[in-house]
């Protein structure tokens, strides 16, 4: 077994770790405060190649492997886990889809654009009753022959405002179950489709949040990802990957709580000392590093087996199950150490705290990875 990473692995990190230093930590509490990404930071991450990094560089992606976008996911999440959940969604949920499964059309019209980050796109799952019971879909696409026609709502979608693109997964034959369901390929501005309310949210604040209205929405047959009925296992399958981009987001904001935390306590004084001399502190510090480090075995772990084409759905699970708990823990204790000081904005952990809330419920909920990774043990 090899631990190392490559060189070329080292030097994404690196310019991972430079470009969020110098573009995203710059404006990050403002980001957060105003709840706004502004598209000249956008255009950066698409210059940066982040964008669509595991995508072949005949469709103007990096064609870089799943471990060398999990470190980049890590390094940005340390500094702005709105940057990296944009990131996310249109490398693990949308590029990564359209790849793998659309028609070389759909490929060469729009993965294409995405992978430079022209443009962005949005991944359409999540409705007001299908959440975690994701096989609930009430949005209709009703075949029409050369065309669908597609009507319902869909919450809490990432990139809902700033996407050109939509994946969106719907039921066009109730009786089939999830076998009766279609992922269908929506742009922005097709007639009946309508933005609606921004989401006001805990963390993630710079990362536009909507809920979307199809209204009679006209979808060419030629937008429908797979053969009719894949659209449930298209979403399944893509979230399987996703997870571990979720998982390497929660693993970077574990990890940039832990090093303002170590920086503070070496420098903060109190009884005479600096505060990481005091066991109470040094403790706290011992248990976070130890944390982070297993999660990050898990996380890398589960990008080397979708690298070696291995299943992953289970070490995806089991990533994103224990990186988002070890994120939650890490970043409260992280404001503990700052003491008075974590609890105001100016010093980052409070806003890593709120963030990390987020990657224990979006592309499956801690409860729904269990039933993952319970189904894996138990071959079901
Ligand atoms: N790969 C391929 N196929 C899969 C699969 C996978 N990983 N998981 C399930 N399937 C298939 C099953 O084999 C089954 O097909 P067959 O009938 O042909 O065998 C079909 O899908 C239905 O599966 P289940 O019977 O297991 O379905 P279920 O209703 O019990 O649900 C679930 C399974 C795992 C709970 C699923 O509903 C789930 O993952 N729910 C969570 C949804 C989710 O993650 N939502 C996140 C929203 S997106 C988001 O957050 C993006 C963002 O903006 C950041």
């Amino acid at each position: 077994m090899n631990f190392e990473l490559t060189e070329e692995q080292q030097m994404i990190r690196q310019a991972a770790r430079d470009f969020a230093n110098t573009e995203l930590l710059p404006g990050v509490i403002e980001r957060d405060e105003k709840q706004e990404f502004p598209k000249e930071l956008l255009n950066k991450m698409g210059q940066a190649g982040f964008m669509g990094m595991m995508v072949s560089p005949e469709y103007g992606g990096s064609g870089l492997d799943t471990l060398s976008y999990v470190l980049t996911m890590e390094e940005l999440s340390k500094i702005d886990a709105s940057a990296s959940v944009i990131v996310s969604v249109n490398n693990s949920l949308v590029c990564w889809g359209l790849e793998t499964f659309g028609t070389e059309e759909q490929k060469k019209k729009y993965l294409t654009r995405l992978a430079s980050g022209e443009i962005i796109g949005a991944f359409c799952l999540s409705e007001p009753e299908a959440g975690s019971d994701a096989t609930s879909q009430k949005t209709t696409a009703i075949d029409k022959g050369d065309h669908y026609v597609l009507n319902g709502t869909k919450n809490w979608i990432t990139n809902g405002a700033s996407a050109d693109v939509y994946l969106v997964i719907a039921q066009t034959d109730r009786e089939k179950g999830h076998k009766g369901i279609n992922a269908l390929i929506v742009e922005k501005g097709m007639e009946g489709f309508e933005l609606g309310p921004k989401e006001n949210k805990l963390g993630i604040r710079g990362s536009d949040t909507h809920s979307l209205l199809f209204n009679d929405v006209k979808v060419p047959k030629e937008n429908r990802i797979g053969e009719d009925g894949f659209g449930f296992k298209f979403a399944m399958k893509t979230l399987s990957g996703g997870r571990i981009g979720i998982a390497a987001q929660a693993l970077g904001i574990a990890a940039g709580a832990y090093e303002l935390a170590k920086k503070y306590s070496q420098e903060r004084k109190a009884f005479g000392t600096e505060i990481c001399n005091h066991q109470a502190i040094a403790f706290k510090l011992a248990d976070m590093h130890t944390e982070i480090q297993a999660a990050r075995l898990l996380v890398y772990q589960a990008a080397c087996d979708k690298d070696a084409n291995r299943n992953y759905d289970m070490s995806g699970a089991m990533a994103k199950l224990y990186a988002s708990k070890v994120a939650m823990e890490t970043t409260v204790e992280a404001v503990q150490v700052f003491g008075g000081n974590g609890f105001v904005k100016e010093y980052h952990v409070e806003r890593l705290m709120r963030d990390a809330k987020i990657t224990q419920i979006y592309e499956g909920t801690s409860e729904i990875q269990k039933i993952v990774i319970s189904r894996g043990i138990l071959d079901r």
